[in-house]
C-alpha cells in the first residue's frame, strides 16, 4: 500500500527525519510512536506533500499502490490524483478537517463529488449509511449540524465518515485522539478499529500514546532521534529495550 524508503527530510538544513523506511499494508494499522517534536507530523506532511517552505526532503522515496508519490528529488503527478481520494488525512484538532461556514452534510456532498457525478439526494442517502457505521445515533442530525455544533470526538468520527465516503484506502492520522476526553478516546478508537477490520481502510498512525497505538496497531515502529526502529512484538518491551 504504502512505501517509504530511505526518506530524509530537514528543515532549513537540520536534518530532523534520517533515513527512515517503512511499509504500511493493505488493510493494516501501522503505528509511528514518539516523543513530542520527534518529528511525527513531519512524517505524515511529506507524505502528503504539505512540509511546508522551509522543509525539504533531501532523500528518499515515497510510494503509494506500487506508483511513485515522491521520487528524484520531487513530487510526482500521482500526488495529484491520490490526494483526497485513496489518501486521506485526519488530525489532532477535531475541527480542522472542517469548513466552519458549511453544514456537515454539504462538506460531504462536495467530497463525494470529487470522485463521482452524485445528486443531492444519494450523497444524503450514503452519507447516512456511513454516519450510522461510525455509529451515530441520529445521522440525520450530524449531517444538517455545523462544525462548531459537534464535539471533538464527534468530528474525528465524521472525518473518518468522510474519509470513506471518498473511498480512502489509505488513512494517514496524526494524534487523532489527543484532544479528546478519555471516554471519547476510547470510543473513537474502537469505532476506527471496527471499521479497519471491515473495509480495505489501511492507517498510518502516529502518536505519542502507547496506549492508543496498543489498541490500534498491527506493527508499530518507534521514533527516536530522527530515526524509526520497528518492532514486530511486544511494543512495551521495544519501547523500554
Ligand atoms: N515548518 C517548520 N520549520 C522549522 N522547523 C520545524 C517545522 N515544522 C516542524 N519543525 C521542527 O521539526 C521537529 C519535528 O516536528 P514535528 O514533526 O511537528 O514533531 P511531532 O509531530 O513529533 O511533535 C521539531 O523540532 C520542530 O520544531
Ligand atoms: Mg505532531
Amino acid at each position: 500500500m504504502l512505501e517509504v524508503r530511505n526518506l530524509t527530510i530537514e528543515y532549513e538544513n537540520i536534518t530532523t527525519v534520517r533515513d527512515i523506511s517503512f511499509t504500511v499494508d493493505n488493510g493494516e494499522v501501522y503505528s509511528i510512536i514518539g516523543k513530542s517534536g520527534c518529528g511525527k507530523s513531519t512524517i505524515l506532511n511529506a507524505i502528503s506533500g504539505m512540509i511546508g517552505r522551509n522543509g525539504k526532503i533531501t532523500s528518499g522515496t515515497i510510494s503509494l499502490s506500487g506508483n511513485p508519490i515522491f521520487e528524484n528529488g520531487k513530487y510526482t503527478p500521482y500526488l495529484k490524483t491520490v490526494l483526497g481520494r485513496e489518501l486521506a488525512a485526519i488530525s489532532q484538532h477535531p475541527d480542522s478537517s472542517f469548513d466552519p461556514l458549511f453544514t456537515i452534510g454539504n462538506q460531504m456532498t462536495e467530497v463525494m463529488s470529487v470522485n463521482e457525478r452524485i445528486s443531492k439526494r444519494d450523497a444524503k442517502i450514503k452519507g447516512m449509511e456511513l454516519l450510522s457505521r461510525l455509529h451515530f445515533s441520529d445521522p440525520e442530525r450530524v449531517w444538517d449540524s455545523y462544525p462548531h455544533e459537534l464535539s471533538g470526538g464527534m468530528c474525528q468520527r465524521v472525518a473518518v465518515a468522510m474519509a470513506l465516503s471518498n473511498k480512502a484506502t489509505l488513512l494517514l492520522a496524526d494524534e487523532p485522539t489527543s484532544a479528546l476526553d478519555v471516554t471519547s478516546q476510547a470510543e473513537f478508537i474502537r469505532q476506527l478499529k471496527e471499521i479497519v477490520e471491515n473495509d480495505d481502510l489501511a492507517v498510518l498512525l502516529v502518536t505519542h500514546n502507547m496506549a492508543v497505538a496498543r489498541a490500534l496497531a498491527d506493527r508499530t515502529g518507534f521514533l527516536r532521534n530522527g530515526e524509526l526502529t520497528e518492532s514486530g512484538g511486544d511494543i512495551i518491551a521495544a519501547a523500554a529495550g
